[in-house]
């Protein structure tokens, strides 16, 4: 066990909001975001990029709380969506259509329809059959669909393999070869416009090497399709960029470098570039606050069992992610070792195992870090728990953006099988 990163904050606040104070006013378990953490994470990006003609279109799907859009589109942002859904709230959230990508390679015809609908910049399209139907559905609409292959550069990003999306074995994209046959026969398309190239080869990436190696082969292709003649108006370089989950320990990319890959490898390129960044902009700038409900003690092992669950954070469960988890406590206090867990009936609902920390006492308030990102927005009602309460702190100042869902609002939509029909 690493003793030494186990340093709790001493000051029990978070964007100058008195922590204590606010899980006795909202309860637990809530997930509470740092409005001046992201602006501070977009800022960083948006110097990274000076001087370069680029969108940042935020990856909805990280956090997609109306309030954090909301802060996206204030600082200028776009988005990258995954679904109708997806594209109704960022317009909802005033996130402009012309700044808006549309990833993902199950778009249904209704999706894409909707999606031109509303006029956005850019498909990023993952198959033949999907370039197809946006031909289709863009000409009965009488419009022409502005579309970027996504390349599948058989690379890997060093990341763990449910979220590594750049291998030729990943459903993603498609091949250079696959491309360039697209290209061939891109003047057969009369409503699509296909002269943008997109890569995204996963998340939670904390070496450079990966990037430099997909960017470097969409480039190689990119200059191949101008020689072809086939003029390339935008470039997307995906997201992906890592966090730290685990202090002392990760060590992620620094905007900058990012941002330095990119301008090197696409050096030249006068287009329009896209970024799709999630993560990085708000995973760090997001705790969950839960309470101790009670100690444990196994034959084999003590369980600190929370009122937070997997239902409410599942990284840990799915990805065997690490989340640094920190007592709001001020008083220092012996350290213990513990597996620690939520209620939900399952083994693998479990944040951390053998986590060495302050001793806890049932009611302490304990933050679970980084989690801003694929948190709330992969939350669900699993063991009929209700969706937990969100709130946005802003220089000691609090706004609760989702409500603690009711038991009522759970069930909502469910009956009885009573009104009997064949289809
Ligand atoms: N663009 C595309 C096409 C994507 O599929 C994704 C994420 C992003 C951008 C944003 O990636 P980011 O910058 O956030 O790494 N639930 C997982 C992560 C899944 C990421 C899916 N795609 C987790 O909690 O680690």
């Amino acid at each position: 066990p690493r003793h030494d990163a186990l340093v709790p904050d001493p000051q029990p606040t978070f964007d100058s909001v008195d922590l204590h104070a606010l899980a006795a006013r909202l309860g637990t378990p809530l997930y509470a975001y740092s409005a001046n953490a992201i602006r501070q994470r977009i800022g960083e990006l948006q110097r990274a990029l000076h001087g370069l003609d680029a969108t940042i279109c935020y990856a909805v799907k990280a956090n997609s709380n109306r309030a954090i859009l909301e802060l996206m589109a204030a600082a200028g942002l776009g988005a990258d969506i995954v679904s109708a859904g997806e594209l109704q709230r960022a317009l909802a959230s005033g996130i402009p259509a012309h700044r808006i990508v549309f990833s993902g390679v199950g778009k249904t015809d209704v999706e894409i329809d909707a999606a031109l609908a509303a006029g956005i910049a850019r498909f990023n399209v993952e198959s033949l059959d999907e370039l197809h139907a946006i031909e289709r559905v863009a000409a009965a609409r009488h419009v022409v669909a502005n579309a970027a292959v996504r390349i599948n550069p058989d690379v890997d990003a060093l990341t763990h393999a449910k979220i590594s999306t750049g291998r030729a074995e990943n459903k993603f994209g498609v091949s250079i070869a696959e491309a360039r046959r697209w290209f061939a026969e891109r003047r057969q398309l009369a409503n699509v416009r296909l002269d943008g190239l997109h890569v995204h080869i996963g998340s939670q990436i904390l070496e450079l090497e990966p990037f430099r190696l997909a960017l470097n082969r969409v480039a190689s292709f990119w200059r191949e399709l101008v020689h072809a003649g086939h003029p390339i108006a935008s470039i997307d370089v995906g997201g992906g960029l890592g966090v730290r989950y685990r202090a002392g320990h990760d060590e992620p990319i620094a905007a900058a470098d990012f941002a330095g890959v990119v301008r090197a490898a696409l050096a030249g390129f006068h287009g329009h570039l896209l970024l799709e960044p999630g993560r990085y902009l708000v995973a760090e700038a997001g705790v969950l606050l839960t309470r101790v409900l009670r100690i444990k003690e196994g034959t084999e092992r003590s369980f600190l069992v929370l009122d937070a669950a997997m239902n409410d954070l599942q990284r840990p469960s799915l990805y065997d992610a690490w989340h640094d988890i920190v007592p709001v406590s001020p008083e220092p206090r012996p350290l213990a070792t513990y597996d620690v867990v939520g209620p939900v009936c399952e083994t693998g609902d479990t944040f951390a195992r053998a986590r060495v920390l302050p001793a806890c006492e049932p009611g302490d308030l304990l933050a679970i870090q980084g989690t801003g990102a694929y948190g709330a927005s992969m939350a669900s009602t699993y063991n009929s728990r209700p969706l937990a309460a969100e709130v946005l702190l802003d220089d000691g100042r609090y706004a609760v953006i989702r409500r603690r869902q009711t038991l009522e609002e759970m069930v909502a939509g469910e009956q009885s099988a009573q009104d009997w029909a064949t289809p």
